[in-house]
């Protein structure tokens, strides 16, 4: 049964993605990743069991393109004039930040500044977290093109006050300031192991009163990002399904 599900559902939507030249969002890129989306959705649980890393891979590559893809399409579209509020996925951000600044809120009671690594060219984390929560966001990112796009979206959201955007890579990056909350973005490592050294290395560096929130995955949404290792911290999972990001919490 699970292969026929893999054969018949996934491999076509996920071959004819591969097959794209470009992955930037248009009506057939977009009723792909839907159809993806869709699998991952309605699977049944026991799925994940027998999950073959070659074709995890795969997707996972598909997946991080095509976030990559999406989030800067709609980052020059927002610099060009459109409504925030427009992107495909802001109400499911808006309900990830609730769930996330909620339970930060637990942890630190007095929530004022956040490090977020792995924001990307589209910023929505940190965006919400200053529009909604009055937070203070250091956004870091390796990728030159991201972190360019990004400030000048800060700029045109006139944030400037509240997020940074800094280039540079989690792995070299050693000033944790006065941060309270080291944010790991979901495509920050490539696998269990390099989530794993990015757990040992926070655990190493942060100051006592700093704590780490990585965002991970569980079930059938591990197709989509690597998930954190359970045992390396407090696993917390939002009671709504929409929200596609649990959290490991150290
Ligand atoms: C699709 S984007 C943004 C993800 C999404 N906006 C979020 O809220 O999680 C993922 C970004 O992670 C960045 N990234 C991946 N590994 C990184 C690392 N080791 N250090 C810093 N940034 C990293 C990439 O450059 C990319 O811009």
């Amino acid at each position: 049964m699970s292969s026929i599900l893999f054969e018949e559902k996934l491999l076509p939507v996920l071959t004819d993605l591969e097959l794209k030249p470009e992955l930037w969002p248009g009506l057939s890129v977009n009723v792909l990743f839907e159809q993806l989306m869709e699998f991952i959705e309605h699977s049944p649980a026991e799925l994940e069991e027998q999950l073959e890393v070659a074709l995890v891979e795969r997707v996972r590559r598909i997946a991080g393109k095509g976030e990559f893809c999406l989030e800067k399409y709609w980052a020059e579209k927002i610099l060009l004039g459109a409504d925030l509020k427009t992107f495909t996925y802001y109400w499911n951000y808006q309900k990830l930040i609730d769930f996330e600044v909620g339970r930060m809120k637990k942890v630190i009671g007095d929530l004022e500044e956040i490090l977020f690594f792995g924001s990307g060219p589209l910023p929505l984390t940190a965006i919400l977290m200053a529009q909604n929560y009055g937070l203070k966001v250091c956004c870091v990112d390796r990728d030159e093109e991201s972190v360019k796009v990004s400030r000048s979206l800060i700029e045109k959201l006139g944030l400037e006050e509240d997020i940074k955007v800094v280039k540079g890579d989690f792995f070299d990056f050693d000033s944790y300031g006065r941060a309270q909350i080291i944010l790991m973005g979901a495509l920050v490592g490539q696998n269990e192991e390099e989530k794993a050294q990015i757990v040992e290395k926070i655990l190493a560096v942060k100051k006592s009163e700093q704590r780490g929130f990585l965002r991970t995955v569980c079930g059938m949404k591990k197709l989509l990002y690597p998930a954190v290792p359970e045992h390396l911290g407090k696993l917390i999972c939002p009671a709504d399904k929409k929200i596609i990001n649990s959290l490991i919490v150290i």
